[in-house]
């Protein structure tokens, strides 16, 4: 049943597994060293539960994903106020690492390019720069649910080839958009930049933010509601850079990536998206990062103005009208994350019932990729022993001409299955 999941996401990424488009990200020397082919996906639902596909447990480096992140602790620590006073919000059509500040402002154009991120680095108030990253090293392995370590290497070598960073770093001292020292908060970024993660942990901080920062593993509010929806505005106008536009037409999920290989992409109420591919495309983006998302975006309909509504109460009632027979009833409307979480909870529950019932009769709106993991969700406990019916009186799920026997109702199922039990006179 949740293996139902786990096998498109597995198809999803070996559609992709032969690109060997792009080059690693060489100006950083420790960078160009990693496995090109590395390829890993994670995908985190809303309360937390992780589906994995691929290296989703090989550990690279954060790099530009700890941008929102680092945004969002300035939010959270100094105010929206303080923070819109310093950085703007505006996406710059430039390259991430342009050496440039809004011309009315004099203030970086927003915190997705690297002026921005070393802006929003140094906003974190902190005595001194170690306890500067400890508060964003906390910060983010509270994102991510687990104590993040740090690339020693990758950090000296960045900070050794960094002259484009400490650029930025003395144009913004310049224009008095930086108060402290550049290379003490350029020391700050380069850390940040070298957190090790996986594409899991990608997950699990979509997630945490999908859940509006609320971690759904640890249960613990990393920040606000309020926090999450400025940082969420801002990768989905500014996240990809200048490839921004087409990733919101195609893909339309905030999302964050960087040259480390890794993109973590955000449905908002729903889930969090992990993906690793080291090979960039020349904007600094991963190529089979940026292809895997679309077709996750495509084939399960994940883009954020098709997704309507917060699905995590799909399930709005599950009961044992007899001992055995388990009824699921979902309600509202059913996309990927609905029809995941009821595949997800009749294979938890498989040894507390013989015979399950599917009622879809409250169901208002239904999209393919929901009807079609529903669809298969017969078949499945069949596979497993078991079996199951579908209350579905206006065909919402099994449509006309389907080999699926719909009923009308519950009591329906119940009498047809009396009926089969009674010996026959
Ligand atoms: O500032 C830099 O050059 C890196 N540490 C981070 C850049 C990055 O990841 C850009 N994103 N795609």
């Amino acid at each position: 049943m949740a293996e139902l999941v786990q096998r498109r996401l597995d198809r999803i990424r070996a559609e992709h597994a032969e690109v060997a488009d792009g080059e690693l990200a060489d100006y950083i020397p420790e960078l160009a060293g990693v496995d090109p082919d590395g390829f890993g996906l994670s995908l985190s639902t809303s309360d937390g539960f992780i589906y994995e596909s691929g290296q989703a447990a090989t550990e690279f480096t954060i790099q530009s994903i700890s941008k929102p992140l680092t945004y969002a602790l300035a939010l959270h620590l100094i105010g929206l106020d303080a923070v819109d006073a310093r950085i703007g919000v505006e996406p710059s059509g430039e390259a991430f690492n342009e050496i440039s500040v809004d011309r009315v402002t004099n203030n970086p154009k927003n915190p997705m390019i690297n002026a921005g991120a070393i802006t929003a680095v140094s906003l974190i108030p902190a005595g001194s720069p170690d306890e500067r990253f400890e508060l964003i090293h906390d910060f983010y392995s509270a994102c991510v649910g687990r104590r993040l370590e740090l690339d020693h290497d990758v950090y000296t070598s960045e900070k050794a080839s960094g002259a484009r960073n400490r650029a930025i770093g003395y144009m913004l001292q310049s224009f008095e958009a930086l108060d402290d020292d550049p290379d003490e908060v350029l020391d700050v970024y380069y850390r940040q930049c070298s957190l090790r993660v996986t594409c899991t942990d990608l997950a699990r901080m979509g997630a945490t933010l999908a859940r509006g920062g609320m971690n759904p593993v640890t249960g613990r509010r990393v920040t606000s509601a309020a926090v999450v929806r400025r940082t969420l505005s801002v990768m989905v106008t500014c996240g990809m850079y200048d490839g921004a536009g087409d990733w919101v037409s195609a893909v339309g999920m905030p999302a964050k990536s960087g040259v480390g290989g890794g993109i973590v992409a955000v449905l908002p109420g729903q889930l969090g998206i992990g993906v690793y591919s080291p090979r960039l495309d020349d904007k600094g983006n991963s190529v089979r990062g940026v292809l895997t998302c679309r077709s996750l975006s495509e084939q399960l309909g994940l883009h954020f103005l098709t997704v309507r509504r917060d699905a995590r109460a799909t399930l709005r009632a599950v009961y044992e009208p007899r001992s055995g027979v388990r009824v699921y009833e979902a309600h509202g409307d059913l996309l990927f994350s609905g029809a995941e979480e009821v595949l997800r909870v009749a294979e938890r529950e498989r040894d507390r019932y013989d015979v399950t019932i599917l009622d879809v009769s409250r169901v208002d709106d239904i999209d393919d990729t929901a009807r079609e993991m529903l669809s298969a969700l017969g078949a499945a406990l069949r596979a497993d022993g078991k079996e199951g019916h579908l209350v579905d009186p206006d065909g919402v799920v099994a449509r006309a001409g389907s080999p699926e026997i719909r009923f009308r109702t519950v009591d329906d199922v119940l009498d047809a299955l009396d009926r089969r039990r009674r010996p026959t006179p």
